[in-house]
C-alpha cells in the first residue's frame, strides 16, 4: 500500500535523508544533519546544548571531554507467563504459527498486585545496586513508557518508591518502542550539557492492558517487563555512549497506534438542550492496533539505514562491533536486519522467545540478560535500535561498563 508521503516506497529513504534532517549524537558532540554527518562540540553549559560550534569557536572546552558510561542494569518482569499453547486456548492461533512467524514462543502478562510501576522499581533497584549507586546519589529518573499507570506520569512515583529523599528531577518519556534509545539520549544530554552526575534510566511497558486479547493479529506478540540502567558522567576516555540517530514520522502512524476514542454513553450529554460541543466527552484509550506488514517492512528499510547512520557518527564498522541488540519485536525483523548489516548470528542478542516484544523494556531487559550471563563484558561495544509506534525509531553505538 502506498501513501502520499512515499512512507512505503523504496526511493524514500535516499529522499528522506536529503530533506529531513535527522538528530545524532556523537562523542564529540551534537549533530544534526540532513544526511550527512558533521561533527558538533558543546559550548558551556545547558545553553550549549543543540547550539552548532565549531571546535574553533568552543568557548568551553571542559565539557567537551566529559563522557558518560553504563555502570550498571538490571530488568524485572511479572510471574505469570504465558505460553504460545495458553494463547490458542483464547484465539485461533497456534504454537506453530506464532513460533514460525515471530520466534515468540512465552511472554509475561502481570496478574495480581503487579503493575507498571513495582516492575519498574524492581528493574531501577537492581541497576543501582549494580551500579553502587544510592537513591539519593542520583540527579535524575526517566521513565520511558508509553502505559503509565497514571496519566501524568510515573516517574516521581517511582523516585518516591525508590527512596529518593533529595528533590531530584524524574519525569516520562513517551516513545513507545524506541522509548529507551531516547532516554538514553536525554540522560547523555543532561550529563554532557547539563553537568548532571547520574541518570536513571528506566524503560517499562505493560503492553497487556492495551491488547485486544481478542485479536489474534496483535495479541500473541506482546509482553510485560521493565529493564533500567545506571548512565554516569566520567571521563572523555571512558565514554560509552558513542553515537545516536534518532528519528520520527507521524505520516506513518496510521500503521501502528493505541488512539483516544470517545465514550459513547457521553453521547447523551447532548440530549440536555445545552451546547452539544460541551462538556467534552469522557474518553478512554483504544486497543493496539496495527498493520503488521507495514510496520515490519518500516522496520527492515529503516533500522538498517540508523544503524548505519550511528556507526558512522561513531566511526566504526559493523565488524568492529561486539554485539547486536535490536528492539525484541520479530525474529525475522532482527534476522533481517543482521543480514543486510551483516553481523553473523553468534553476536546477535535476543530473548524474544521468552518474553515477546516488551516496547520500551525490550532493549535494557536483553541488555541486562546479556550482561548478567557474561556475554556482554566490560568493554564490549553494542550496536541498538528502537523502533516501533510513532512511528519512531533510534539507534545508539555504546559501550558496555
Ligand atoms: N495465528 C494464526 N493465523 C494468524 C494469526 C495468528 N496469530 N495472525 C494472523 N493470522 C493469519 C491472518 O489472518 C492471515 O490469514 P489469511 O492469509 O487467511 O488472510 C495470515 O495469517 C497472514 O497474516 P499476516 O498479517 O499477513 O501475517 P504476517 O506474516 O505479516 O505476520 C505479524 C504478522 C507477525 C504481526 C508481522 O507482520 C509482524 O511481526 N509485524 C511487525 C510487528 C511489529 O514489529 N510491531 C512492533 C511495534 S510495537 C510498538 O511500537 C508498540
Amino acid at each position: 500500500m502506498a501513501n502520499a508521503s512515499g512512507f512505503l516506497t523504496p526511493s524514500v529513504p535516499s529522499l528522506r535523508r536529503k530533506i529531513q534532517p535527522s538528530i545524532g549524537f556523537s562523542r564529540f558532540g551534537f549533530c544534526f544533519s540532513e544526511g550527512i554527518s558533521r561533527r558538533v562540540v558543546c559550548s558551556s553549559g545547558v545553553e550549549g546544548v543543540g547550539t552548532h560550534v565549531s571546535p574553533s569557536q568552543s568557548r568551553v572546552s571542559k565539557l567537551v571531554s566529559k563522557g558518560c558510561k553504563l555502570v550498571g542494569c538490571g530488568s524485572a518482569v511479572p510471574s505469570l507467563s504465558v505460553s504460545n499453547d495458553d494463547l490458542a486456548k483464547i484465539v485461533d492461533t497456534s504454537d506453530e504459527w506464532i513460533s514460525v512467524r515471530t520466534g515468540i514462543r512465552n511472554r509475561r502478562v502481570i496478574s495480581g498486585k503487579e503493575n507498571l510501576r513495582n516492575l519498574a522499581v524492581e528493574a531501577a533497584r537492581k541497576a543501582l545496586k549494580m551500579a553502587d549507586v544510592e537513591p539519593d546519589d542520583l540527579d535524575m529518573i526517566l521513565m520511558c513508557t508509553s502505559t503509565p499507570e497514571d496519566i501524568f506520569g510515573d516517574a516521581p512515583k517511582v523516585q518516591r518508591e525508590l527512596g529518593c529523599t533529595k528533590s531530584q528531577l524524574a519525569h516520562d518519556i513517551t516513545a513507545a518502542c524506541s522509548g529507551f534509545v531516547l532516554g538514553l539520549f536525554s540522560a547523555s544530554c543532561y550529563i554532557r550539557g547539563g553537568g548532571l552526575r547520574n541518570v536513571l534510566v528506566i524503560g517499562a511497558d505493560v503492553i497487556s492492558r492495551f491488547v485486544d486479547w481478542t485479536d489474534r493479529g496483535t495479541c500473541i506478540l506482546f509482553g510485560d517487563a521493565a529493564g533500567a540502567v545506571v548512565v554516569q558522567a566520567c571521563d572523555a576516555d571512558e565514554d560509552g555512549l558513542l553515537s545516536f540517530d534518532l528519528h520520527s514520522d507521524g505520516e506513518g502512524a496510521r500503521h501502528l497506534g493505541a488512539p483516544i476514542k470517545d465514550d459513547e454513553i457521553n453521547d447523551l450529554l447532548g440530549s440536555n438542550g445545552l451546547a452539544l460541543e460541551f462538556p467534552p466527552k469522557r474518553s478512554s484509550y483504544a486497543c493496539i492496533q496495527m498493520n503488521g506488514k507495514e510496520v515490519f517492512r518500516f522496520a527492515v528499510r529503516c533500522v538498517p539505514q540508523s544503524i548505519e547512520s550511528a556507526l558512522e557518527k561513531a566511526d566504526l564498522k559493523a565488524s568492529d562491533v561486539d554485539w547486536l541488540l535490536l528492539h525484541q519485536a520479530n525474529q525475522r525483523i532482527i534476522d533481517a536486519v543482521a543480514t543486510r548489516l551483516e553481523f553473523p548470528p553468534e553476536k546477535v542478542i535476543s530473548n524474544l522467545a521468552n518474553y515477546g516484544n516488551t516496547s520500551a523494556a525490550s532493549i535494557p531487559l536483553a541488555l541486562d540478560e546479556a550482561v548478567r550471563s557474561g556475554k556482554v563484558k566490560p568493554g564490549h561495544t553494542i550496536a541498538t535500535s528502537g523502533f516501533g509506534a510513532g512511528l519512531t525509531w533510534g539507534s545508539a553505538v555504546i559501550r558496555w561498563g
